[in-house]
């Protein structure tokens, strides 16, 4: 038997058992005539002493040990002199009395620590070392009880779990497809699914009602912190249900992982948003609602007295930071500097501090008397000690990012974006489609299957541009968590959409007569929601990157360092698929 507990079971109450113990070594030390050694597993830590007094021999083999051997020791649990508080196990030791090394190890190239010294390539390149540090290993654990609770409500719902193929034809939904080489097709590519949305819409054709994958997607997209080549969905789809329903499902789930995961009970509804309204009050459609700072619109107060950056502009629009008068004139010109760095664009900020007394101080005073500027002040409700910063262009959508940018960015400042905070937020009501200008075309904002508001029907004739969805969006602390729609039933209404989107009849039917011919044969009203569990998990976990969370994440180049992949192929794979590879222009 190579073990009769793990290194995070034994407590005082065990003292006097012998037991056997298999684990990694963490670090030796050696004080006067003893040897200890810290024994970890995934487990946890447990201290192993060899005693000199009582076996020179078994404490001179203990003193070789390295870090990272792999060790089986047996010996006798005892109460410890110098207790550990921060350990679980801290209150006992093993008195050694067997030692056998199972395997050595080379030196690791950084510590296995939660407070390592290695560096993020580095510990990406060995993974699986990263992978013993209990903080890394710590996510995949959450990860784990997250998807089986997830499970188990969709599960007690009435959901199946169903597998889709991995080897699809392309699904646009809005990013690149990864391809795949058919050998026995040649010239031909399978495509990776950006995620199973028409599998799962042809389920609910062959009447499966209430489906779910927990499903790896992959999507040829610019890297950031919260987007990765291949990641995973929670992926739902449901029959004879509407908007409503779908909601009150999903919300459940969230709730359902809220209490079993983090004790938290969130008895309220969560709010709802129009994107409308998100987009004109936070100039973002994944607000981050953990802090106010709504913005207030200016144009009205300020325009027309002698200030040409705002006398021309289509849009004025300012945030009030609470408490934050004391910025110094320094963090002002920072902040001006960050509003006008080349991935924001905006070309300067105003700023007005309301001081002790009530009146407000501007850095455009010469251009407003006091009256306009109190005038200001109470379309914000600003109090003495309050900042209000403002922004202007022409642009008036572009304008409100840039603003968003900066409400961000102060809250972060002002310690607003507390992670230990949860402001869970609908949005509804999105458009249906976004002019692209690199198309130069209407593009579907969620996806081509996404249903419009009935009411809206009409206007895809006359005014398609301001047709809006039945699609919503799961947002919690500005991240966008999930997303669905009720979708599309109806071939003919499917093929006006796709004619909108600028499909020619033809081209529709090669792309998605698979889905417009099921459509034939009695689909039922659906629609379904995806959750990203990589984002939902770092949520929880508090992370700043999905990359952490996930076992074997790739970098930002969409490099898998420790595997070197992608890679190149050699010519006999190359031949046997047919494909030539052109040599890359510099
Ligand atoms: P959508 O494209 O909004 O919808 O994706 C659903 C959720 O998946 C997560 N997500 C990602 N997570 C990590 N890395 C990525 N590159 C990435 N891309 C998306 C997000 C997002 O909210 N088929 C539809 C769903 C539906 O309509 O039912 C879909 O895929 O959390």
């Amino acid at each position: 038997m190579y073990r009769t507990h793990t290194c995070g079971e034994l407590r005082l109450q065990n003292a006097g058992t012998e037991v056997t113990l298999s684990g990694w070594i963490q670090r030796t030390r050696k004080m006067g005539g003893m040897v200890f050694a810290d024994l970890r597993d995934r487990y946890g830590i447990t201290q192993l002493a060899f005693n000199d007094g009582i076996d020179p021999e078994l404490c001179e083999r203990a003193s070789h040990l390295g870090r990272e051997y792999v060790v089986q020791v047996t010996g006798k649990v005892a109460e410890r002199e110098n207790k550990n508080a921060n350990l679980p196990t801290g209150d006992i030791e093993i008195i050694v009395s067997k030692l056998n090394v199972l395997n050595e190890s080379v030196t690791p190239p950084f510590t296995i620590e939660d407070n390592t010294d290695g560096g993020d390539d580095l510990r990406m390149k060995y993974r699986y070392l990263d992978l013993r540090r209990a903080c890394v290993r710590k996510n995949l654990e959450l990860r784990h009880k997250m998807a089986f609770e997830v499970r188990s409500y969709l599960d007690k719902q009435g959901f199946l779990e169903v597998e889709t193929p991995v080897l699809i034809g392309s699904t646009p939904e809005g990013a690149r497809d990864f391809v795949v080489p058919s050998r026995m097709n040649p010239g031909q590519f399978y495509a990776l699914p950006q995620s199973p949305q028409t599998l799962k819409q042809l389920l609910m054709v062959a009447g499966f009602d209430r489906y779910f994958q927990i499903v790896k997607c992959f999507r040829d997209e610019d890297l950031r912190a919260d987007r990765q080549p291949e990641f995973t969905q929670i992926d739902c789809e449901m029959s004879f249900v509407e908007q409503e329903d779908i909601i009150n499902m999903f919300e459940g789930m969230a709730k359902h992982l809220f209490k079993t995961i983090l004790n938290i009970d969130m008895k309220e509804a969560f709010p709802r948003m129009t994107w409308h309204d998100a987009m004109k009050y936070y100039g973002s459609d994944k607000p981050d609602l953990r802090f106010d700072m709504k913005f207030v619109e200016l144009m009205d107060i300020l325009k027309g007295y002698g200030f040409s950056v705002f006398d021309g502009a289509a849009y004025i629009g300012g945030i009030c930071a609470k408490g934050a008068a004391t910025y110094t004139r320094k963090q002002l010109d920072q902040l001006t500097e960050f509003v006008k760095r080349p991935q924001i664009g905006a070309k300067g900020m105003v700023y007005a501090r309301v001081e002790a007394d009530g009146n407000v101080k501007s850095s455009v005073d010469k251009f407003y008397t006091q009256e306009v500027l109190q005038k200001m002040k109470a379309a914000f409700g600003a109090e003495p000690g309050d900042l209000i910063l403002i922004l202007s262009g022409d642009d008036a959508m572009k304008t409100r990012k840039q603003l968003c940018e900066l409400r961000l960015e102060v809250a972060q400042q002002l310690g607003l974006r507390d992670k230990d905070k949860f402001a869970c937020l609908w949005v509804v009501d999105f458009p249906m489609y976004e002019w692209s200008e690199e198309e130069n075309r209407l593009m579907a904002m969620h996806h081509p299957f996404t249903s419009p508001k009935p009411e809206d029907i009409p206007l895809l004739d006359t005014d398609p541009a301001s047709v809006r969805a039945n699609a919503y969006d799961m947002v919690i602390n500005g991240v966008e968590v999930g997303g669905g729609s009720i979708r599309i039933h109806d071939s003919e209404l499917q093929a006006k959409v796709f004619k909108i989107l600028g499909f020619t009849p033809e081209k529709a039917q090669e792309q998605f007569g698979f889905l417009m011919n099921a459509f034939k044969y009695g689909a039922p009203p659906h629609g379904g929601l995806a959750y990203g569990l990589d984002r939902f998990v770092s949520l929880f976990a508090k992370l700043d990157s999905i990359r952490d969370c996930i076992a074997f994440p790739k970098n930002n180049s969409g490099r898998d360092v420790m595997l070197d992949a992608p890679s190149a192929i050699d010519q006999k794979q190359l031949d046997e698929l047919y494909l030539d590879v052109r040599p890359v222009k510099e």
